[in-house]
């Protein structure tokens, strides 16, 4: 490990140099004769530990504590003191010093050992601080349901990129957990203690979305009655989550794009630059790409945008994770609504397997509110979920439906409708369920169900 980096500020040249000559074989100790010397320092090398003398010549060392301790990564602070000033040192420890030490009997041992101590217990603090943010992580994570290949894929790129402040780039249809996304995301990254703020770019008119994003200065516009903070500047040290990016203006695009590669803007109505640490996730179930391509969104724009792009599979591509999300919406919503139900019948486990969802896991936890609301014992059946996805055999059997008008029954046609894609597929078992839109252990199951095992 580094040798400590230890900073000494006090005025007297004797005890900077005592002190130095007695530490410096621990420490990389640097010195300063003044709180302004001292506040240099800091802004330009991290210390580890800053010793200070209580009385300096313009500011006192109270004051260079509090400002050492708003540093991004604060110093351990211990004051010192004249002999018997007891109270200026409690006022110390409430202001943010972590020690004192009186000057008067100064030992040296003593001193090496609060130092010791001061060091012992921040590590402890990172540790505890790095343990929480296990936790945070795997909450963030759990809140992401899905084993799918696609969706074990997605988790991976979010833990992957979360702890660096790249731009990213979500894409999928609506309802595929984009937002979700953008949070755990945030919360998983080191800006999980600052703000996420989202902005819905398709609610506001081009002209109050650069308001709303910029911010303005009292009489900008009409009606700017106010100096208004953007929720750029909102975002500041966190996230901002940009949903449906497809949606911005020309202009906006070009000072998005300055922000991206400057980190700075101007306020609506100011000329003065601001400057903003914020991490960029942006949102769109627009393909930006045709947009692109018909000259509507920007090209530079969307390859900043792009730095990492993460692709929300649709429900439909990833049926294996319905039977756990359905059934984690179904707790969320018998919990909710202080119902006994726990489970499916076969009957609706199918329907919902079958069902293409064309709103994604929005429309499958609606669905799972609908029926658990009109549930009615312990199991919800085909009788309970919603009219379209109740349609969803007839649905499939669609292809079939010359066949429906011979008066056939559902069961009837969806035998026949097999039996057509076997006999298209000469037999494939795998291209025949693709070819009707089923999953293939639902496919199976059918042979059985209708005796075609031998076809
Ligand atoms: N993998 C998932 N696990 C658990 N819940 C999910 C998952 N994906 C989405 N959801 C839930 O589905 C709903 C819709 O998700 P979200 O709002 O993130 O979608 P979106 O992609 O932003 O949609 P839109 O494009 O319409 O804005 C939310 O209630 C969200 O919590
Ligand atoms: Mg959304």
């Amino acid at each position: 490990m580094n040798p400590r980096t230890l900073l000494i500020v006090d005025d007297e040249k004797n005890t900077r140099e005592g002190l130095r000559a007695a530490l410096e074989d621990r420490y990389d100790v640097y010195l300063a004769e003044d709180a302004k010397t001292a506040t240099e320092l800091l802004e330009r090398e991290s210390f580890d530990v800053l010793l200070t003398d209580f009385r300096l010549p313009n500011e006192d060392g109270m004051k260079l504590i509090a400002r050492a301790k708003s540093l991004p990564k604060p110093p351990i602070c211990i004051l010192m003191t004249a002999y018997g000033s007891e109270e200026l040192a409690v006022e110390a420890m409430k202001r943010g010093a972590d020690d004192y030490i009186a000057k008067g009997r100064l030992q040296i041992e003593e001193l090496e050992m609060r130092i010791a101590r001061a060091l012992r217990q921040t590590n402890l603090e990172a540790e505890n601080v790095a343990l929480r943010q296990q936790l945070d992580t795997k909450f963030a994570v759990k809140n992401v349901i899905g084993e799918s290949a696609a969706m074990r894929e997605v988790t991976e790129i979010v833990q992957q990129v979360a702890p660096s402040s790249a731009t990213v780039l979500l894409l999928g249809e609506s309802g595929t957990g984009k937002e979700l996304i953008a949070k755990a995301i945030h919360q998983l990254s080191p800006r999980a203690k600052a703000p996420l703020v989202t902005v819905h770019c398709a609610a506001l008119a081009p002209t109050l979305l650069e308001s709303e994003l910029f911010g303005h200065e009292k009489g900008a516009f009409t009606g700017a009655h106010e100096r208004r903070i953007g929720r750029f500047e909102q975002a500041q040290g966190g996230t901002l989550f940009l949903d449906e990016i497809g949606e911005i203006d020309a202009y906006l695009q070009i000072k998005l794009l300055r922000f991206l590669g400057e980190r700075t803007f101007e306020r609506v109505g100011s000329n003065r630059t601001v400057s903003a640490d914020v991490r960029l996730i942006a949102a769109t179930n627009k393909h930006l790409e045709e947009l692109v391509k018909a000259g509507k969104f920007r090209e530079d724009l969307f390859f900043r945008l792009r730095v990492v792009e993460i692709m929300l599979p649709s429900l439909r591509e990833r049926t294996g994770d319905v039977p756990l999300l359905a059934q984690a919406f179904l707790k969320e919503f018998a919990t909710e609504n202080r119902k006994p139900v726990k489970d499916f019948t076969v009957d609706a486990m199918e329907l919902l397997m079958n069902y293409a969802w064309p709103g994604n896991v929005r429309e499958l936890r609606t669905a799972m509110e609908h029926a658990v609301v009109l549930c009615r014992g312990e199991r919800i059946t085909a009788r309970d979920l919603p009219p379209s996805v109740r349609a969803a055999t007839a649905a499939a059997a669609d292809p079939g439906r010359a066949l429906l008008k011979n008066d056939l029954t559902v069961k009837e046609a969806e035998k026949q409708l097999i039996i057509r894609a076997l006999k298209d597929t000469n037999g494939n078992r795998t291209l025949a369920a693709k070819k009707i839109g089923m999953s293939r252990r639902t496919f199976h199951r059918k042979l059985h169900t209708y005796h075609l095992e031998g076809f």
